[in-house]
């Protein structure tokens, strides 16, 4: 990995706290809010997966939508529209971990190109970044909407090698997702695991190169590769 040029990072679990929507407000939830927070994310990866086979496409901001109108059906809060409102304009200004800016920082300081490749709609992301005050750290913010499929499609790792002008092999992929590691490995980045919750190994056909705790890791990691 000592040819990396540009460190591409995937948004949602990885660089913004997805869980924070539903337990910033576990309050308003009650004692399901972990549970919601859990089906809410699960369905609307399944939706992007399964709307990509189908070849079905409909953006991400849709499908959280339909993913949260499962979710809150599922723990019976259906008719709790004043809580839908809160939960999904809570979810456009998600937090960033307390790491995402300054490792963010650092990479640029280390004269790599820094973006975002995300299912996340353009404004989504738009959203997400100026509450996360993340974007002006990165060069580029890229968006599956655009080529219309969702991740781990090959086309949509293509496609960003293709607009920021490396090649897959100077690409460091950066995901806690371990689907999301593994379309990126399969298609030829060097893919790099965030695994805060220490989970098992996954995907080991498409294995990813190494694996961290942390955002905060990743500089000191690139810095010994080139060494
Ligand atoms: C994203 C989701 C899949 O940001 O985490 O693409």
């Amino acid at each position: 990995m000592d040819s990396i040029r540009a460190c591409i990072f995937d948004a949602y679990g990885t660089l913004l706290d997805v869980n924070s929507a539903v337990m910033g407000h576990a309050g308003a939830v009650g004692g399901c809010a972990e549970g919601l927070s859990a089906v809410w994310r699960q369905r609307q990866l399944e939706y992007s997966w399964t709307r990509t086979l189908m070849g079905k496409y409909a953006d991400f901001w849709d499908l959280t939508i339909e993913a949260l109108d499962f979710a809150m059906e599922s723990f019976g809060l259906q008719d709790r529209s004043d809580l839908k409102k809160r939960l999904l304009d809570a979810y456009l200004e998600l937090p960033a971990y307390p790491d995402a800016l300054r490792t963010l920082q650092a990479l640029k300081e280390q004269g790599y190109l820094t973006a975002i490749l995300s299912n996340g709609s353009t404004d989504m992301l738009k959203c997400a970044m100026r509450a996360g005050k993340l974007d002006s750290t990165l060069d580029a913010c890229i968006s599956v909407d655009d080529i219309k499929t969702y991740k781990p499609d090959p086309r949509v790792y293509r496609y960003a090698s293709d607009l920021l002008k490396v090649h897959p092999n100077e690409v460091c992929f950066v995901s806690s997702n371990a689907w999301d590691v593994g379309g990126a490995s399969s298609f030829g980045f060097n893919a790099v695991r965030i695994n805060r919750q220490d989970s098992p190994v996954e995907y080991r056909f498409a294995m990813q190169k190494h694996q961290l705790s942390t955002l905060s890791e990743l500089p000191e990691l690139l810095q010994q590769l080139k060494r």
